[in-house]
């Protein structure tokens, strides 16, 4: 019995150190407190989104959820209230698979809120599907509804200077490739035949979150805007809820063990959106709250502004 107990005792230390050390993650240093601040956190009912609001709520920001269900959204909006004792966390509808919606939301917003200090373009989704404005659902939702977003909102990050912008991205970009020729047929980042395809289509969608914001570092320059990209490390949350991939059903238990948790995997949205001096990295990656250097495939000059103007005109702004 005292041997069942010693082994389970220093089973679960040895797990406890290996979770420290290899999952958890560095943690966002920054103690910047944000009354008076505004901040919009896309997907923030679940997830690292809810969980980077609740952050952004504790230190005092106004913070609006932009989600798109007011169900899910409303019930988030009253945990970060009780949690935080910060009333100032307000639900918009917006559902990035819509333009139209988009355009709806950012017209609210500018009518109705004075100030625009942080945009974290949080949602994703990985899902094959079509939007409503026959975009492909990932391409759709993780990049073109964000960069409509971002474009309607920019003039405000501007007059609210020193503003950034935060994009989820993902280390999947790694694995992504934008063809040009497919955008143009299928206005998707790939053909989807299979759910390998699936997983190359999401990481297709996760390098132009990436490019993006290298290309907006630049247009941005010589404003008070910064803007960074990011990994958030492999976090347990449902973002893998419509896929019916056997490998995701087995990756289950081994999740609760080896994958942060949601609060973990806020942190480096957090120190890209408060940490003090970030502004001459605009534009950069960052992962475990460090930037880092991508391949030459993800701050690829000519094809960041070739994806920044095709996506113009899939969203109508040229
Ligand atoms: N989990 C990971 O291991 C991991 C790794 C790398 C990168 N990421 C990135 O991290 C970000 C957050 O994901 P998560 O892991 O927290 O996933 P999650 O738990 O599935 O949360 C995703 C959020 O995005 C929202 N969303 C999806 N489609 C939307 C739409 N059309 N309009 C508005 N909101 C929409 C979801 O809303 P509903 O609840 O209404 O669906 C949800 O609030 C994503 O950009 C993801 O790509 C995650
Ligand atoms: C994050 O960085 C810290 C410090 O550099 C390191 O000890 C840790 O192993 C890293 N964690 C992950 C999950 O990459
Ligand atoms: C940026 O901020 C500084 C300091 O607040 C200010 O002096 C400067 O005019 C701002 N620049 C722009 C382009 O708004």
């Amino acid at each position: 019995m005292a041997a069942f107990f010693l082994v389970a005792g220093v089973v679960v230390v040895a797990y406890l150190i290996f979770h420290n050390i290899c999952v958890k993650g560095k943690t966002c240093k920054s103690s910047v407190k944000l009354h008076g601040k505004t901040a919009i956190v896309t997907g923030s009912n679940t997830g690292i989104g809810k969980k980077t609001a609740l952050d952004l709520a504790r230190r005092g920001a106004r913070v609006i959820l932009a989600c798109r269900n007011r169900h899910k959204a409303e019930a988030a909006m009253a945990e970060i209230r009780r949690e935080t004792g910060n009333n100032e966390v307000l639900f918009m509808q917006l559902d990035l698979g819509s333009l139209k919606s988009v355009r709806t939301f950012a017209e609210t917003f500018l009518k109705t809120e004075p100030r625009l200090d942080l945009l974290i373009n949080n949602a994703g989704i990985f899902m094959h599907d079509t939007t409503e404005d026959g975009l492909g659902m990932m391409f759709g939702v993780n990049h073109i509804g964000h960069f409509l977003l971002t474009n309607l909102l920019l003039d405000r990050l501007k007059e609210c200077g020193p503003s950034r912008v935060v994009n989820v991205a993902s280390l999947g970009h790694n694995f992504g490739k934008i063809d040009f020729n497919c955008l143009s047929t299928h206005k998707e980042t790939g053909v989807c035949k299979s759910a390998i395809d699936m997983f190359y289509i999401y990481c297709n969608s996760k390098l132009c979150n990436v490019l993006f914001t290298h290309e907006l570092a630049k247009r941005l320059h010589g404003t008070n805007v910064s803007c960074f990209s990011l990994h958030p490390g492999i976090i347990e949350t449902e973002l893998g809820r419509y896929s019916k991939s056997l490998l995701l059903v087995l990756l289950k238990p081994f999740s609760m063990l080896f994958f942060k948790n949601p609060v973990a995997g806020c942190q480096t949205t957090l120190h890209c959106a408060l940490q003090e001096g970030l502004e001459p990295l605009s534009g950069r990656y960052f992962s475990n709250c460090t930037v880092r250097n991508v391949y030459p495939k993800a701050r690829d000059d000519a094809a960041s502004k070739k994806l920044w103007e095709v996506s113009e005109r899939l969203c109508g702004l040229s």
